[in-house]
């Protein structure tokens, strides 16, 4: 038998190097095992990069950045070798969806459709933007004859350290920004799900991109990471992951100024009117938190249901809930794969213990499925408040908890969606124009979706507060792969 997941786990069992300057080189250091959380088994090895290795990538980087390959051609040439590179996605998306289930854990067709399918809109999407980065032209006020405008110059060299929650989309997205935006890139992929990344470096090659544009350097984040981080031959980071781990990059980034975009964690409100349209947001509700087992940054952590229809709402919630198979990704039918690590699987099961302690009320799971693979069954509480825990931090698994609201102010309400030291996104049910219109402009969130989300790339997505620092999607994601000029000119 020579399934899908044959040839994903044949390939992933091929790696072991960095793919520097156009080519596959031997780690100089250790390699790091690789598992598929759902079996607990080895897939594969994965060079555990150091200071070397990142030096190499990152000279490469730099030598490809100045020699204007890469910035200075024709941007329809750049256009179409982005659009080269999807294309390429596109015709392995079965294998790389499958790499991305071995190896993350997330059901198949959740990667196929979700994980690869946005990929492919992400290359898509950032490749019309090089012919379209435009400055402006400024009217000028000082005395004499001037021509005054502006231009979105790349900042150089890119280093892009991904999270291993969605990693395919994600480099994805970081990759084709970059370089829509005239930078050239290393990247760094999560030690935990490093492979689908390795992949795109084949496709990388293939599609014809100049060598040194996209580098791939894998290992750990204290080792690897930390020694791009430190590089002074980088320019820039765009770093998604643990508020934790952003924080430190950004504190290391300080003695040079280096430019940081940080794309982090979440505790986002789901609010759900009387007036909702239960039968959408129900299912919405569910897999708004319970989707890729809550591994979600802008995962709707925190549910808020109008008291009149609470009781109705919630035997809804649970019987949706209960319903969702939970299972190994490589199995149809399955909606919820496992956890990324035992690590993870133990700290998620630490909180519904504690959401037990703190006296909240379990009406779904709190437990976990026995036998091999990180596996957490979805789980609710009710009867929850905002000093708990659990209603406070980011659980980063399929752990929901419930609070009701009456007839209260859309102040108030408000006020109790963004209290929180995060602000990434909120879910807004309600057919009432007034209180959408009104949550929309006091949530203070990055993204405010109302009766309904989905992945818009032409949207700016990035968080307030400890969110993150600045935004990714749309205009201003490739623009912060740039920084802006003003030309001004006496004629
Ligand atoms: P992490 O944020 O430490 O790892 C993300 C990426 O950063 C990985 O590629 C890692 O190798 C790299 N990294 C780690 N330390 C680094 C450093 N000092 N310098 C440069 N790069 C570094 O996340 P981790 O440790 O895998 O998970 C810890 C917790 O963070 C999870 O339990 C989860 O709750 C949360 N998390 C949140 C994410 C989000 O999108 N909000 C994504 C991933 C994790
Ligand atoms: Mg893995």
């Amino acid at each position: 038998m020579n399934t899908i997941f044959d040839k994903a786990l044949a390939r992933a069992n091929g790696y072991c190097g960095h793919f520097i300057d156009g080519a596959w080189r031997e780690g100089t250091g250790e390699t790091i095992p690789v598992f598929d959380p759902a079996s607990e088994k080895r897939i594969g090895a994965i060079a555990a990069g150091n200071a070397d290795d990142v030096d190499q990538a990152v000279n490469a980087a730099r030598n490809a950045f100045d020699s204007r390959a890469w910035s200075t051609m024709p941007a329809a040439d750049r256009e179409r070798l982005l659009l080269r590179l999807a294309d390429l996605v596109e015709a392995e998306q079965d294998e790389i969806a499958a790499i991305e289930t071995i190896d993350n854990g997330m059901p198949y067709r959740i990667s196929r459709m979700m994980a690869v399918g946005s990929a492919i809109s992400a290359i898509r999407y950032h490749a019309g933007w090089p012919r379209r980065l435009t400055g402006e032209t400024v009217p000028m006020s000082v005395p004499g004859n001037w021509h005054g405008y502006t231009t979105h110059d790349p900042l150089g060299v890119a280093a892009l350290i991904v999270p291993w929650n969605a990693p395919f989309a994600i480099t994805c997205t970081k990759v084709s920004a970059a370089l829509a935006a005239g930078c050239t890139v290393v990247l760094k992929p999560a030690e935990l799900a490093p492979m689908s990344g390795l992949r795109l470096a084949e496709l990388v090659a293939e599609a014809g991109f100049p060598a040194g544009v996209v580098n791939v350097v894998t290992g750990l984040g204290s080792e690897a990471g930390a020694a791009l981080v430190a590089h002074d031959g980088v320019d820039k980071i765009s770093f998604t992951g643990s508020t934790a781990t952003g924080k430190a990059i950004l504190r290391q980034s300080v003695g040079d100024l280096r430019r940081v975009s940080l794309e982090l964690g979440g505790k986002s409100a789901s609010i759900v009117f009387a007036d909702a349209d239960l039968a959408k947001a129900i299912p919405a509700v569910a897999m708004g938190i319970f989707g890729n087992s809550g591994q979600v940054c802008a995962a709707g952590s925190r549910l808020f249901v109008h008291e009149a229809i609470f009781d109705r709402f919630l035997e809804g919630l649970v019987a949706f809930t209960q319903k969702l198979v939970v299972g190994p990704g490589t199995q149809e039918g399955v909606a919820l794969g496992p956890l990324i690590s035992g690590p993870q699987r133990d700290k998620v099961m630490g909180y519904i213990e504690t959401g037990r302690k703190e006296g909240a009320t379990l009406v779904a799971g709190g437990d976990a499925p026995s036998g091999k693979g990180y596996f957490v069954n979805p789980t609710i509480f009710v009867d929850t408040n905002p000093t708990m825990k659990i209603v406070r931090e980011e659980i980063f698994g399929p752990v929901l908890s419930v609070m009701t609201f009456s007839d209260d102010s859309i102040d108030d309400l408000a006020a109790r969606a963004n209290d929180s030291i995060y602000g990434l996104s909120a879910y807004v049910w309600t057919t009432n124009l007034h209180n959408a219109h009104a949550l929309a402009k006091k949530l203070r969130s990055g993204s405010v979706k109302i009766n309904g989300s989905g992945m818009e790339f032409a949207l700016p997505f990035g968080g307030f507060r400890q969110s993150g620092i600045g935004r990714e999607h749309g205009r201003h994601g490739v623009e912060a792969f740039t920084e802006t000029k003003s030309v001004m000119v006496g004629w």
